[in-house]
């Protein structure tokens, strides 16, 4: 039996879920892959927390990632350090020196992915990122294979496990914001530096590369237009499920046939779609393809085990296809696909108005959304007896700049007791 040599740089979340499952359970991964997985090497800073993980002696401990790289009987190296500077050196000088490359890192294949594939490429090797988007999911290989027929014409993704359980648990358990995401560090779903998570970061470097694969081309998470959870109060989680839907920080990539859309940002969705029903730190990523049609996978998007599992995939799928995949799909990585700046698509959307309670407050707000082609879907407003009074509109599709404009001036209004609340809504079918 073929046996591969490991060299793991990084041993913290993913890492330790790699160890573990290649103590526990290589004899049965030999027999489904025909490889004989030997972690030969692991590096990290923390040598004796390294240790403490380790039922096998033999397997060798440094702190030198030089060690791993020049060692040339390690022929395959898994990098779970995080971060673009350290993470981008140990995959180039891996790759230039023919050895496979597995990383979990989503902010590297994003930001560094053009290079990379192109060393894969001038190297006869191979550079695998499965586990950097949708931990359990295997949507990476789904769209280089099991779709390959397909052109994409819209993806719909909760890319972020951490935000998909703080939206939960404000609705589920009425936590507020800090006491959710504290859970979500806690269970280990966060990202080192949260921000990355709340802020729609971490997704944002998942949809380039889903953006990426469905196009062809390069999309930098630079040019996505990126909003987080911060403003969502438990008041709209409230409201959109009374009014049938419910809030997901989702990655939506469009494609018409010209121009390419891409931006994360939480979303009003349909309660009865099923991407509105994954709830708590999994992931879904809804694809509508030219000929398969509409297909959801779903599973945890993040943790240590299950995120593991996607980089041990990479090893065995690479392994055995080595010089066949050589980042066949990410060729024209070098161009950068131009995306619809985000003011010029159109969506509807949801607005929360906060007013005062005087006669003529509606004919003001409708005037100025009539004005700037505005059209309301529907409206709603609850009898109360204090101030500011909720108004609650949803428009039918209109272009990003023109709502803009309208709110900027109903907000500037003295009926205007604070500002207006607007969700976009995807209406996904
Ligand atoms: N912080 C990420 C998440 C981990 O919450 O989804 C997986 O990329």
């Amino acid at each position: 039996m073929k046996k591969i040599n490991l060299g793991l740089i990084g041993a913290g979340t993913i890492g330790s879920g790699v160890i573990r499952i290649l103590q526990e359970n290589a004899k049965e991964i030999a027999k489904r892959s025909g490889l004989q997985l030997n972690l030969h090497t692991i590096c990290d800073l923390d040598i004796d927390k390294t240790k403490a993980l380790l039922s096998n002696t033999t397997i060798k401990v440094t702190d030198s990632y030089q060690e791993v790289l020049t060692n040339p009987e390690i022929t395959t190296i898994i990098e779970l350090i995080g971060g673009i500077t350290t993470a981008y050196e140990v995959a180039a000088k891996a790759l230039q020196a023919g050895k496979i490359v597995v990383t979990a890192n989503k902010a590297l294949i994003s930001e560094k992915g053009a290079e990379l594939f192109a060393l894969a490429k001038q190297n006869n090797t191979e550079i695998g990122y499965e586990a950097a988007v949708g931990g359990t999911i295997p949507i990476i290989r789904s769209m280089k294979t099991g779709f390959v027929t397909n052109s994409y014409q819209a993806i719909y993704g909760i890319l972020n496990g951490t935000t998909n359980y703080i939206l939960t648990k404000m609705e589920e358990e009425g936590l507020d914001y800090a006491t959710a995401l504290q859970q979500a560090q806690e269970l280990g779903f966060a990202e080192q530096d949260p921000t990355f998570d709340v802020e729609g970061i971490d997704a944002g470097h998942k949809l380039s590369i889903l953006g990426g694969l469905a196009s062809g081309k390069c999309i930098p998470t630079r040019e996505i237009y990126i909003e987080g959870i911060a403003k969502i109060s438990k008041t709209e989680i409230r409201v959109a499920k009374e009014l049938g839907y419910r809030i997901k920080l989702l990655g939506v990539y469009k494609f018409d046939g010209e121009t390419i859309e891409a931006r994360v940002h939480p979303t009003m969705v349909p309660l009865n779609h099923p991407i509105a029903g994954v709830m708590n730190e999994v992931n879904a990523i809804f694809l509508q393809t030219s000929y398969s049609g509409p297909a959801m996978l779903v599973g945890n998007g993040a943790g240590s085990l299950p995120t593991a599992n996607a980089v041990l995939s990479d090893v065995v799928f690479y392994n055995t296809r080595i010089g066949r995949d050589s980042a066949i799909v990410e060729t024209n990585y070098s161009q950068e696909a131009k995306l619809l700046p985000i003011g010029e698509s159109s969506e509807r959307f949801y607005i929360r108005f906060n007013t005062v309670d005087k006669p003529g407050v509606l004919g003001e707000i409708t005037q100025i959304l009539g004005k700037n082609q505005v059209s309301i879907a529907s409206f709603r407003q609850s009898e109360v007896d204090e101030e500011p009074v909720e108004l609650i509109v949803i428009t039918h599709a209109v272009q990003e700049n023109k709502l803009r404009k309208a709110i900027k001036e109903i907000d500037a209004l003295t009926i205007a007791k604070k500002s207006s609340v607007v969700v976009r809504l995807e209406n996904i079918s």
